[in-house]
């Protein structure tokens, strides 16, 4: 693997644990962050003292220029993530999520850079996930009606014949359908590095498409955050998990360490634009994690509570086949959820 790493989003959640590991690996290594106020309620504590620290905003030319400077890998791992406020937050997120990607490819164009470029993306990308009917095969669900959500009705149904399907996981050449602002985002973002990819040779770009990610670190309760986050937040604060729709919905819940693993083997990669799945491959429902979160938060902790509210954002299911990351990175996560929730029940949210 190369020398020098930079980190863009180094000091985040994600970011800060590949922080740790390249360091623990003996590279050297540069952050970019702009502590954003999404992400960063307090100056982190964690920060590693052996990484070369820029804080600035990557859609500025200037700081995308800088951070750059004499580095032999990327790995770009800053974005603002989750539903937001509204969707007139649109702008804010094209901007720190598409522009500052470009600001870096722009850079790195003019640098003739040609080392690997590793980019986080998200299982987010493809929507909803893999779905089959008994009689008309895999289908692709339309958004699903209000009208049935209000209803209490949360499987979305064949689009053929309106029976029910069988969700199933999803591999990496799913066409991809995103359903949020925060999804389109990602989704450009990986046309425009695989586009970057193409047009300088001996550049390896590297899509990781990261499944519902926790552990410590985590940002805490805020519009921004996953619902591991939420839930953990819940319980800290005495309040009982509010479990939407029926609980039922299934996700592929993976430790931040082994997320940073995965880009540690990403980093090593070369080759042409490829995108990855980083999941565990065994799905839970949500109110089974929620109830193994509030076990693990001891006795007296709240039991979650099943809401029937929903967001329209939602997916239904979304889980993963993590074997194309098992068989060309050498990938496979290694903390189950039991081992990671007791821990992360207590561990520290930002
Ligand atoms: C999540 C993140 C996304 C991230 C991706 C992959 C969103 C909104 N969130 O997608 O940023 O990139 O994982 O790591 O895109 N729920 C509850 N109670 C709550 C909050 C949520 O039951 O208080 C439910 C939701 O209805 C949903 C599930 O939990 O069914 C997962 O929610 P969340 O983690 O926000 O969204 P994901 O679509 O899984």
């Amino acid at each position: 693997m190369s020398e020098r790493v930079l980190v863009i989003g180094g000091a985040g959640f994600i970011g800060s644990h590949l922080v740790d590991l390249l360091i623990a690996e003996g590279r050297e290594v540069r952050v970019l962050d702009c502590f954003h106020p999404a992400a960063h309620t307090r100056r982190p504590e964690y920060l590693n003292p052996k990484a070369e620290l820029i804080e600035g905003d990557l859609t500025d030319p200037a700081v995308a220029a800088a951070a750059i400077e004499g580095v032999d890998a990327v790995s770009h791992q800053a974005a603002m993530v989750g539903l937001g406020l509204d969707f007139a937050e649109v702008d804010d997120y094209v901007a720190a999520n598409d522009l500052g990607t470009a600001r870096l490819l722009a850079a790195l164009a003019r640098a003739d850079f040609r080392g690997p470029l590793v980019l986080a993306s998200s299982m987010v990308v493809y929507g909803e996930g893999r779905y089959r009917c008994p009689t008309h095969g895999d289908v692709r669900p339309a958004p699903r009606d209000p009208a049935d959500l209000e209803a209490g009705r949360f499987e979305p149904p064949c689009p053929v014949c309106g029976l029910p399907l069988e969700p199933a996981s999803i591999g990496e050449d799913a066409p991809t359908e995103p359903r949020s602002v925060y999804a389109a985002t990602k989704l450009h973002q990986e046309h425009l590095c695989g586009l970057f990819a193409r047009e300088h040779p001996g550049v390896s770009v590297t899509m990781l498409r990261y499944h519902n990610v926790y552990g410590p670190r985590m940002p805490r309760d805020t519009p921004y955050a996953g619902v591991a986050s939420i839930f953990r937040s819940a319980l800290a604060a005495g309040r009982e998990p509010r479990v939407f729709e029926d609980g039922g919905q299934l996700r592929d819940f993976i430790h931040v360490a082994d997320i940073a693993r995965a880009n540690l083997a990403a980093l090593g990669r070369r080759g042409d634009p490829v995108a990855y799945n980083v999941a565990t491959g065994t799905p839970r429902p949500i109110l089974a994690v929620a109830e193994q979160l509030s076990e693990a938060a001891g006795p007296a902790a709240p039991r979650p509570l099943v809401t029937g509210e929903f967001r329209l954002g939602d997916v239904r299911h979304v889980f993963a086949d993590p074997t194309r990351a098992r068989e060309e990175l050498g990938f496979e996560a290694e903390i189950d959820l039991a081992r990671g929730m007791a821990e992360f029940a207590t561990a520290d949210l930002r």
